[in-house]
């Protein structure tokens, strides 16, 4: 065996600065997905039928494809769409979101069926309208029975993000990836941004318990 942790230690401070690039696109890309999410679990339950066709060829087609294609498409892709290149970080966020939509939207959809019909019917009779009993009875009731699931999705968005690196974004695993390159030995860094993904999703789970323990108070 070869190991030498000590070699890659100067290096430390380059895959840790990964950090923040890996958690800005998994941030911004998980609230966009979270509203695209909304907005097309809102679409399945609507009474207007397109709307719930489109979301679910939607749903159909990013769930039925790699992420990484999805994420090569809109970066590779791009010139010949919009007639230019698009900035890799944009190709992340974008993919992420767009992805992240589609399995947010299954659970969110998950989560209104699951409230109590009579809730509903109560808002219907008091007069309560459409999304106002959506945005205040329903919404509310269905966040606080998914956020389980919800978590389940940021992280593994988390992890997912490692494949950013394949478009040259500067994030933990590509940052990993250069210092075995650069040292000869692939196995420290690697080992390392492990540990740094870990601890990021360790991170994620607490914050979720915190706050599901935050909603369960007001039960
Ligand atoms: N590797 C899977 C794929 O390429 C992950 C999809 C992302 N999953 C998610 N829950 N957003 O299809």
């Amino acid at each position: 065996m070869n190991l030498d942790f000590t070699a890659i230690v100067p290096s430390m401070p380059y895959i840790l600065q990964g950090i923040k690039v890996t958690l800005q696109i998994v941030l911004v890309a998980g609230m966009l997905g979270f509203f695209l999410g909304i907005l097309l679990s809102l679409f399945k339950i609507s009474r207007l039928k397109p709307l719930g066709w489109f979301a679910d060829l939607y749903t159909s087609i990013f769930r039925g494809t790699p992420l990484i294609l999805q994420l090569m498409l809109i970066y590779y892709g791009s010139p010949q769409i919009i007639g230019y290149q698009i900035e890799p970080y944009t190709a992340a966020v974008l993919s992420f979101a767009l992805n992240s939509g589609a399995y947010i939207s299954e659970i969110i959809r998950a989560g209104i069926l699951a409230v109590d019909k009579g809730q509903q019917e109560a808002a219907m009779a008091l007069g309560v309208p459409y999304p106002r009993m959506m945005r205040d009875i329903i919404m509310p009731q269905a966040l606080k029975n998914i956020l389980p699931a919800l978590m389940n999705e940021f992280i593994t968005l988390t992890k997912e993000s490692a494949i950013v690196s394949m478009i040259a974004v500067s994030d933990v695993m590509r940052r990993a990836y250069i210092v075995g390159g650069d040292k000869y030995r692939f196995f420290e860094p690697l080992i390392f941004a492990g540990l740094i993904y870990y601890c990021l999703v360790m991170a994620l789970t607490l914050i979720g318990k915190a706050i599901e323990r935050r909603m369960r108070q007001s039960d």
